[in-house]
């Protein structure tokens, strides 16, 4: 069956996981959501359609949710999703989100995964030691395997929400601020202008001004920018400034930025 897998990365995990599950998939293919949400109508023929994303504060990036309320996708009998987070240990709320999207398509949620991987928030979290995401990036191969043999078999199973009103109400508040929470980050002295962190942000929101980056509350919070560029100039107020950065080893930045396309 066509099988089509949208994405969405910050700082890779989900696009290296995107890929293995793609190349465990008989005839599926990967497709960026950043370089398609621009677009006044965005449609599949995939009859299976996968959507894989990171974790933001215990729900679905706001671009993702918005991504799949847009997306057409009338032969499709399949629906599932894999999100990476980077622990199992919070509350979540996404099989009854996409659900409540999906019913206005007449589809739901077949099947939906939480795989632990890296730890990219370093504006409340130190970045996982390397012995950590060496354990994590390996156990994904047991995760890859599962999910391809439950999509090809269509398994219909979805994943169990477990969140309370606190945590929904939590989801909410970080929603409704996202596009600003841009607003504390700025690049230090060491900025040499190269202009990496305007090229890697998902969705345009950085531009060079006075040979330093500007941004213009349009965030999605994906950190790319902040772990990406290479002076480590880029800083969220205080929060991020004694921190590690992080980006998948087996991704580039040139991944990174061509998710755009
Ligand atoms: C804004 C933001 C919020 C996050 N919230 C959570 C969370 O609620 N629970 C969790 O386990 N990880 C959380 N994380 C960690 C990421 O979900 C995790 O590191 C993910 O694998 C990053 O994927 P990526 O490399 O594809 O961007 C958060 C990361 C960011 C940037
Ligand atoms: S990536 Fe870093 S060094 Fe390059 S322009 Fe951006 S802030 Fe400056
Ligand atoms: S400004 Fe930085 S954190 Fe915000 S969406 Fe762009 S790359 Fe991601």
């Amino acid at each position: 069956m066509k099988t089509e897998i949208f994405y969405f990365t910050g700082t890779g995990n989900s696009l290296v996981f995107a890929k293995k599950l793609s190349e465990n998939i008989p005839g599926s293919d990967i497709v960026p959501i950043a370089g398609s949400i621009a677009r006044d109508t965005i449609s599949t023929d995939a009859e299976i359609v996968g959507i894989v994303f990171p974790m933001y504060f215990w729900g679905i990036p706001k671009i993702v949710a918005e991504f799949v309320g847009k997306l057409s996708m009338e032969k499709a009998v399949y629906f599932f999703y894999v999100m990476t987070s980077g622990d199992f240990s919070s509350p979540q709320y996404v099989s009854g989100r996409f659900d409540r999207i999906l019913k206005k398509k007449n589809k739901k949620v077949n099947a939906g995964y939480r795989v632990a991987m890296p730890s990219n928030y370093i504006k409340m979290y130190e970045v996982d030691p390397p012995e950590l995401i060496n354990k994590k990036n390996r156990q994904i191969k047991f995760w890859i395997d599962k999910i391809s043999k439950d999509v090809t078999g269509g398994k219909d199973d979805p994943l169990k929400d477990k969140f309370t009103p606190a945590a929904m109400l939590v989801n909410w508040l970080w929603k409704i601020n996202v596009n600003k929470s841009d607003d504390k980050f700025h690049a230090e002295d060491g900025c040499n202008s190269c202009g990496i962190c305007k090229d890697v942000c998902p969705v345009n929101n950085i531009v060079m001004t006075s040979e330093k980056p500007e941004w213009n509350n349009k965030c999605q919070e994906c950190l790319a920018c902040i772990h990406i560029c290479p002076q480590r100039a880029i800083q969220s107020g205080k929060s991020t400034r004694n921190k590690g950065r992080y980006l998948h080893p087996e991704i580039s930045v040139k991944d990174i930025i061509d998710q755009k396309k």
